[in-house]
C-alpha cells in the first residue's frame, strides 16, 4: 500500500466512526431524558394523602376545644403507632405531650391540622370531625413550629410574613420582638432585609426556629403546635423564648412537646405517651407525686443539668455565640 492509501483508508475509518460514536452519546441523552420525565410525571401526578371529602364544610372560627376519642393511627396498616389516645383539651389550655423518641408524640399532634388522619376513633374540634372538614379552612386557623424549620430563599422579613401574607412590616417586627427574634435579627449584616441562602442557610439553626416561631406568633392560631420547637437553641436563648412562649400560648389551646422538660412545667395537663398510649397524665407536681415514669423521666434531666459545669452568664453568652 502506498502512504497516501493509508491516510486516506484512516480518514475514511474516522469518518465512518464519528456518527456512531455521535449516536451513542444521543442515545445516552435520550435515556437519562426518558429517566427524568418518569420523575416529573410521577411527581405531577402525586395524589394528596389526604383528601377533602366531597360535602366537606368550611371548618368556622375555632374557639380552641379540641378532643380526642380512643384514637389510632397507623402508617402502615399492619403497625398501629397510636393505640387508643383519649383526652380532651379545653379552649387556651396548655398540653404537654412528653415520652421517648418513637413513642407517637409526632404522630399525635399530625393529626390535629390533618396530615394524616386517624385510623380509629375520632378527633372533634370545637366538637366538629375534622375528617369532614375542608383542610385549607382548618390548616389556617392552627401555627406549627417543628424541629425541622422551612424558610426559604428570600430575606428574613418575607421569611416571618409567610405567617400572614397581608401583615405589615410593623406586625412583622412586632412577632419577631414576641419571639425574641428581634435582638439577632437587627445584628444581622442587613437587618430583616437579610438575604437568606436555600432553606435558610446563613443562619444557625437556633435562630432559625426563632423565626420559624415568629411566624407563629404573627399568624395568630387559635390552636398552636411546638413541636420540639425549641431543641435547636441554647439554655439561655431557650429561657428568653420560654418568655415569648408565655405569651404566645396565652388564650390559645397549644400542644407542646419539649425535649427538656422545665420548658413545660407549667402545661394544664402532661400527658407521658410510651408506645402509642397514654401511659400517665396530670399536672407537673401530681405526676412528681406519683414517682412514676415522668418522675424518672424528670430526674434524670434534672441530674444531668447539675453534673453540666457552672459557667458564669458570661461565658455561656459567649459559648453561646462560638456554637452559633
Ligand atoms: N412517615 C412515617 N412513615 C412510617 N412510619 C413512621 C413515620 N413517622 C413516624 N413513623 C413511626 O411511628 C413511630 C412514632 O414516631 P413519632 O410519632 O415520630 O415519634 P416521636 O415524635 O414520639 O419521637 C415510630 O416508630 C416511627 O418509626
Ligand atoms: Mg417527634
Amino acid at each position: 500500500m502506498s502512504l497516501g492509501l493509508v491516510i486516506t483508508f484512516l480518514n475514511y475509518v474516522q469518518r465512518f466512526n464519528q456518527p456512531i460514536q455521535q449516536i451513542s452519546v444521543m442515545w445516552t441523552n435520550i435515556q437519562s431524558a426518558v429517566a427524568g420525565g418518569e420523575r416529573i410525571f410521577g411527581l405531577l401526578d402525586e395524589e394528596p394523602a389526604i383528601e377533602d371529602m366531597p360535602e366537606a364544610q368550611k371548618m368556622p372560627k375555632i374557639i380552641g376545644k379540641v378532643e380526642l376519642q380512643n384514637v389510632f393511627a397507623a402508617y402502615k396498616e399492619e403497625e398501629s403507632v397510636l393505640n387508643g389516645i383519649s383526652f380532651e383539651a379545653e379552649p387556651g389550655q396548655t398540653i404537654a405531650i412528653v415520652g421517648p423518641t418513637g413513642a407517637g408524640k409526632t404522630t399525635l399532634v399530625n393529626l390535629i391540622p390533618r396530615f394524616y388522619d386517624v385510623t380509629g376513633g375520632t378527633l372533634l374540634i370545637d366538637g366538629f370531625d375534622i375528617r369532614f372538614v375542608t383542610k385549607e379552612s382548618l390548616r389556617e386557623q392552627i401555627g406549627i413550629v417543628l424541629q425541622d424549620t422551612f424558610l426559604f430563599s428570600t430575606s428574613v422579613m418575607e421569611n416571618i410574613r409567610f405567617g400572614r401574607p397581608d401583615a405589615s412590616d410593623k406586625e412583622v417586627i412586632e412577632a419577631a420582638k414576641l419571639a425574641h427574634a428581634d435582638a439577632f435579627i437587627e445584628q444581622l449584616p442587613d437587618g430583616y432585609q437579610t438575604e437568606l441562602g436555600e432553606r435558610g442557610s446563613g443562619i444557625s439553626q437556633g435562630q432559625r426556629q426563632l423565626i420559624s416561631i415568629a411566624r407563629a406568633a404573627l399568624s395568630d392560631p387559635q390552636i398552636l403546635i411546638l413541636d420540639e420547637a425549641t431543641s435547636s437553641v441554647d439554655t439561655r436563648t431557650e429561657r428568653l423564648i420560654q418568655k415569648a412562649l408565655e405569651n404566645l400560648l396565652k388564650d390559645r389551646t397549644s400542644f407542646v412537646i419539649a425535649h427538656r422538660l422545665s420548658t413545660i412545667r407549667n402545661a394544664d395537663l402532661l400527658l407521658v405517651l410510651n408506645e402509642g398510649k397514654i401511659v400517665e397524665r396530670g399536672k407537673h407536681e401530681e405526676l412528681l407525686d406519683k414517682k412514676g415514669s415522668y418522675y424518672d423521666l424528670y430526674m434524670s434531666q434534672f441530674r444531668r443539668a447539675e453534673q453540666e459545669p457552672i459557667v458564669s452568664d458570661r461565658a455561656s453568652q459567649e459559648f453561646a455565640v462560638a456554637q452559633d
